[in-house]
């Protein structure tokens, strides 16, 4: 057998304790197994009071003081909190949100990613700490800045956003500004420009703005998310050649993560069960009695995967909620064995480490409602003990290693933005979208990847579901067409061309499908139109114009078709549906595919790896499984047959 080679972690913040804890804590991390302690990613007001006043020697302490008791260290850039000398120096580099108003100072991230001054102040910190720690033997990896987006801070509204964005438009368009006018649109209500100087920011608009402009400065903004990043590791990389991580957030998708993962050697997110189950799953009120002390069954799992594929497999939870946060609706406790679950889940999903959110609960400011490993007194909290059970777990257990999904569900952040910019409906979004499909599969028993537009190998998966994607080339479907894999396209898949324009011979535009959308509905959550035989559709549904050469696969209990079996074999399912209407779409295919599957008991989840199948019990009761029973937070593991 070979050992473990998982690593457990926590998130450490010095400056926030007397020094001579500093020790004793660091012993007391050890003794508890951990590896990895991450630190700094708060620190800049201590480490540069003032500007090029540096502070550097009780940072070089901290270090040598956790270093020398055994941990490996994460140093995280201070970026995410330019202090008040930084917002003096650069008054307009706060970001404006969408009514134009600055976002304050008094918490963190209030800075906009185009702002030249504050880019190149960032350089300056992180050179600093590069310089001075990129061959310090026990900062083992970097994180970058800390949670793009986190607190809808992606986009911004300010001046250099304006001025960048137009820079960003004329590199695109060229000399010849009419070529934007006629791929937006813009004869439509007058809106043709004659310079690029002309072109403002989709805000503050009397109605909607125009979804190509729209579009476009959603473009620009994740663009800006991977250059500022990219400053980061370039400066980096000359002094260290640890590896480089940043910590992203959960559902925040507006900035593409593939293009940021180019830049670094491991993804990493902040898992928080509770709080997403309150504040974004999207669960029902009854879901979320259900499941408010575990969290939701697929979310945790959802983001597992779709991490592991932002830098080709190499993934980490960089913080793993302990006990009870304070920034949700309500933040109750989780079940007892929770917190263990939620930590073996990702390393049955391929996490190399989980580092625990936070060492010691804090007495003071903004979070001293949320938990941590140790209570404020430094007494240890519950939290404590379970990441001491999966430590023991983790001593006594093999290799966890993971291959290919046989089901892979193509991502898209480019489409993300577009059903935002265009919803068409109240609360349509692609994360629901491809959640809904997500969590079909998971149902059905299966690993499921993601693939993304970076991906260069498709082959190897039995089904590839690429719904949604309404911007997609005909480049990368050939590739994805490429891997034998049976095809699901659709919902919206293909519904736009260029930026924003439906294509001239009716959508969607993919050459494996000849039949026509000819018109969309959509509906509001509450009515839904029974499928035959079983499940509704709603809330976004297209109408069809089938092809001579293709069979109706799924229909109304009206007749009206919603999904197509193609002459090329691909299937196109034209409408959004439900977990009941879905589970059975995908069970008939897979028996036509002959890919094995099996249907899950409800809040039941299993992950296999090369050697073992994982059972996970989300629910707050006993429940009867195919295996044996399993308690509330129960982990079953087996051989894998
Ligand atoms: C994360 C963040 C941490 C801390 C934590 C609290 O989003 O990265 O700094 O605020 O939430 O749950």
């Amino acid at each position: 057998m070979k050992p473990n080679n998982r690593e457990l972690g926590t998130c450490y913040y010095p400056e926030h304790w007397p020094e001579d804890l500093w020790q004793t804590d660091a012993e007391q991390m050890i003794n508890l197994g951990l590896k990895w302690v991450r630190i700094g990613e708060f620190s800049w007001s201590r480490l540069e009071p003032k500007e090029n006043e540096f502070s550097f020697e009780w940072f070089d302490r901290a270090i040598k003081t956790l270093g020398e008791a055994g941990l490996s260290i994460i140093l995280g850039t201070p970026t995410a909190t330019p202090p008040t000398w930084v917002i003096k120096k650069f008054p307009d580099m706060l970001a404006l949100d969408a009514d134009g108003r600055p976002r304050g100072f008094g918490s963190r991230r209030h800075y906009c990613f185009s702002h030249e001054g504050y880019r190149n102040q960032c350089s300056k910190i992180v050179r600093k700490l590069a310089e001075r720690y990129g061959s310090n033997p026990y900062i083992q990896a970097w994180q970058t800045d800390n949670e793009y987006g986190c607190h809808d801070t992606t986009i911004s509204y300010s001046s250099s956003a304006l001025n960048s964005f137009q820079s960003w438009l004329a590199k695109i368009y060229g000399n010849d500004v009419n070529k934007l006018n006629e791929e937006w649109g813009n004869v439509f209500w007058s809106m043709e420009y004659q310079g690029y100087d002309e072109i403002p920011l989709p805000n503050l608009t009397v109605t909607e703005p125009n979804p190509a402009h729209a579009l476009a400065f959603r473009r620009f903004t994740s663009s800006q998310v991977t250059t500022f990043n990219r400053i980061q590791t370039q400066i980096i990389r000359e002094y260290s050649s640890a590896p480089i991580i940043h910590n992203f957030m959960g559902r925040i998708t507006d900035f593409d993560h593939f293009d940021v993962g180019e830049d670094l050697d491991i993804a990493s997110w902040d898992s928080y069960p509770l709080g997403f189950l309150l504040d974004r799953a999207g669960a029902t009120e009854t879901e979320k009695n259900i499941f408010l002390r575990q969290g939701d069954p697929d979310f945790q799992a959802f983001h597992h995967d779709l991490y592991r594929a932002v830098c080709g497999g190499r993934w980490w939870v960089m913080e793993q909620q302990p006990g009870p946060v304070n920034w949700a609706p309500y933040n109750p406790e989780p079940l007892p064995g929770m917190v263990r679950l939620w930590t073996w889940e990702a390393f049955a999903h391929g996490a190399e480490t989980v580092s625990y959110f936070r060492w010691r609960q804090v007495p003071f400011a903004q979070e001293q409602m949320h938990s941590g490993l140790l209570q404020p007194n430094s007494a240890p909290a519950p939290g404590y003990f379970e990441a001491r059970q999966v430590k023991e777990e983790l001593d006594a257990s093999p290799e966890i290693s993971n291959g290919l999904s046989d089901v892979a569900i193509y991502f898209d952040y480019d489409a993300d933005a577009a059903w935002n910019v265009q919803p068409t409906g109240e609360g349509l979004t692609y994360f629901q979208l491809i959640m809904d499909h997500y969590r079909t599969f998971r149902r059905l028993g299966l690993n499921v990847d993601f693939v993304h537009k970076n991906t260069e190998d498709f082959s190897g998966y039995k089904l590839i579901s690429v719904v949604g994607a309404i911007h997609i080339s005909s480049d990368l479907i050939s590739r994805i067409a490429t891997s034998m894999a049976t095809l699901v396209f659709g919902p919206r898949t293909g519904a736009r061309v260029g930026n924003m324009q439906i294509p001239k011979n009716l959508p969607p535009q993919i050459n494996l499908v000849k039949s026509r959308i000819l018109r969309v509905e959509t509906l509001p959550s509450n009515v839904s139109l029974e499928i035959d035989p079983v499940g509704r559709a709603g809330r976004y549904i297209e109408i069809i114009k089938l092809d001579n050469n293709a069979s109706p696969y799924l229909k109304l209990k009206n007749g009206q078709v919603i999904a197509t079996k193609e002459e090329s074999g691909v299937i196109y399912l034209a409408s959004m549906i439900d977990q009941k209407g879905l589970t059975a779409f995908y069970q008939k295919l897979f028996k036509e595919i002959k890919l094995d599957f099996l249907l899950m008991p409800d809040g039941v989840r299993r992950r296999s790896t090369e050697i073992e199948e994982f059972w996970f019990n989300y629910n707050n009761k006993v429940v009867q499984t195919k295996i044996g029973e399993m308690k509330p937070a129960d982990i079953i593991r087996l051989p894998r047959v």
